[in-house]
C-alpha cells in the first residue's frame, strides 16, 4: 500500500513538474472557434487534401478558409456518430439556414506592411507543412503549433537558403496534392540548380 501511495505521489509530482516546465502557451479560449473543426479528423483520419478546402493556396496570395458549401459537400450526408460530433456538425446547418458565414477566428496574421504570397511558394514546390508544421495532427490550431513565428528573420533565413530543385521545383517531401506548374514569371533556378528567395526589402515591403 505504502509503495503504491509513494508511486502515486511521485507520479503526481512528475505531472506537476511536467506542467511547470511546459513553455508558455496562449490560453485555449483565445482560439476557441465557433465550430469545433478538427484538422486531424479531416486531413489525417479521412485524408481530405489541404487544397480541397484551401483552394486558393496555389492561385492567390491568400489560401482562404472554405465557405459552408465546401463543408456541405460532405455534411449534408455525414451527421456524425458520437453526440458531441452531432452537436458540432449541426451548427453547419444552423449557419447555413441563417445564411451566415461561420465567423472563424483568424490565427495567422502578418502586419499589413508585409507582402506574402502563397501562390509563389506553393508553386515553387514547398509543401504546406514546410511552413505550417504537421497541422493534420491537430484538433485545434494555435499560433504555438506553427512551425515558425512569422518573424522577418524566419522569412529571410529561408530566402537565404539555396533550395535544391528538380524540374524547377524545390526538392522535399511533398503531399500528393502539391505540384501545379511553376508561375510564369518565376525566376529560373540558378545554374547550379538551386532556387532562392529574395533579400531585397521591397520584395516583402512594397
Ligand atoms: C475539410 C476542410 C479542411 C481541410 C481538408 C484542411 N483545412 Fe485548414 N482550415 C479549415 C477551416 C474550416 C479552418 C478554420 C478553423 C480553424 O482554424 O481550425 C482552417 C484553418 C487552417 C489554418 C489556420 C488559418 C488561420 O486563421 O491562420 C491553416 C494554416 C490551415 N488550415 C492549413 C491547412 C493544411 C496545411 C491542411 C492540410 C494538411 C488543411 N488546412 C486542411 C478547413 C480545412
Ligand atoms: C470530404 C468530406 C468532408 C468535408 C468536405 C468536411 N467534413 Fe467535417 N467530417 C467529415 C467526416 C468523415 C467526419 C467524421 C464523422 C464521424 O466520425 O462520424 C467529419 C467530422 C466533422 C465534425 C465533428 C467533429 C470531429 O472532428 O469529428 C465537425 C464539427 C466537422 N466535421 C466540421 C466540418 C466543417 C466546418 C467543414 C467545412 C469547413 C467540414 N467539416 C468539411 C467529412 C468532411
Ligand atoms: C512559405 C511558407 C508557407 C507555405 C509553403 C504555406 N503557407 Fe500558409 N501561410 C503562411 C503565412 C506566412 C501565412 C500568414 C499570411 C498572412 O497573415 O497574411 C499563412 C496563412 C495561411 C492560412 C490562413 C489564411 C490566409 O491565407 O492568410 C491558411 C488557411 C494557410 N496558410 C494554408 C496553407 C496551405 C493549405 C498551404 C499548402 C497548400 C500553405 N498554407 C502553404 C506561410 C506558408
Ligand atoms: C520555406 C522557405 C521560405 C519561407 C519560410 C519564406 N519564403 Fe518567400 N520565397 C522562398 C523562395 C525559394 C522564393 C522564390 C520562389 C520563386 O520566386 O518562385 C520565395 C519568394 C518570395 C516572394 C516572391 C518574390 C517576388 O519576386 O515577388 C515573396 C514576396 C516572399 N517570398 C515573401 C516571403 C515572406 C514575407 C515570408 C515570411 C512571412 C516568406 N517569403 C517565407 C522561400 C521561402
Ligand atoms: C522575405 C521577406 C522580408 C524581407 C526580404 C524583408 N523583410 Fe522586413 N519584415 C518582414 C516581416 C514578415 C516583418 C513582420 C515581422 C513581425 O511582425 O514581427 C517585417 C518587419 C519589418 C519592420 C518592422 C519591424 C518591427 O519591429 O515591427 C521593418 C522596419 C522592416 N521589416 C524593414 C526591412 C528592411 C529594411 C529590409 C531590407 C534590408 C527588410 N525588412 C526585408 C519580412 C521581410
Amino acid at each position: 500500500m505504502r509503495k503504491i501511495l509513494l508511486g502515486l505521489s511521485s507520479l503526481i509530482a512528475g505531472v506537476m513538474i511536467f506542467y511547470l516546465f511546459q513553455p508558455q502557451v496562449a490560453v485555449a479560449e483565445d482560439f476557441q472557434q465557433p465550430i469545433a473543426f478538427s484538422h486531424k479528423t479531416h486531413a489525417s483520419d479521412n485524408k481530405v487534401p489541404c487544397e480541397f478546402c484551401h483552394i486558393y493556396a496555389r492561385r492567390s496570395n491568400s489560401s482562404g478558409i472554405p465557405p459552408l458549401v465546401t463543408c456541405n459537400q460532405c455534411h449534408s450526408v455525414i451527421k456524425g456518430t458520437k453526440d458531441d460530433q452531432k452537436k458540432e456538425i449541426k451548427k453547419i446547418e444552423e449557419y447555413w439556414n441563417k445564411k451566415q458565414p461561420v465567423p472563424w477566428k483568424k490565427i495567422h496574421d502578418l502586419p499589413d506592411f508585409v507582402h506574402f504570397s502563397h501562390k509563389r511558394h506553393v508553386q515553387a514546390g514547398f509543401d504546406c507543412t514546410e511552413c505550417h508544421g504537421e497541422i493534420s495532427n491537430l484538433d485545434v490550431i494555435t499560433m504555438d503549433d506553427m512551425k515558425a513565428d512569422l518573424s522577418m528573420g524566419w522569412c529571410v533565413d529561408c530566402h537565404k537558403k539555396e533550395h535544391i530543385t528538380s524540374g524547377d521545383k524545390v526538392i522535399g517531401q511533398v503531399r500528393e496534392t502539391r505540384g501545379g506548374p511553376v508561375v510564369q514569371n518565376a525566376p529560373q533556378p540558378k545554374q547550379d540548380g538551386t532556387l532562392q528567395g529574395s533579400k531585397d526589402c521591397y520584395i516583402c515591403h512594397k
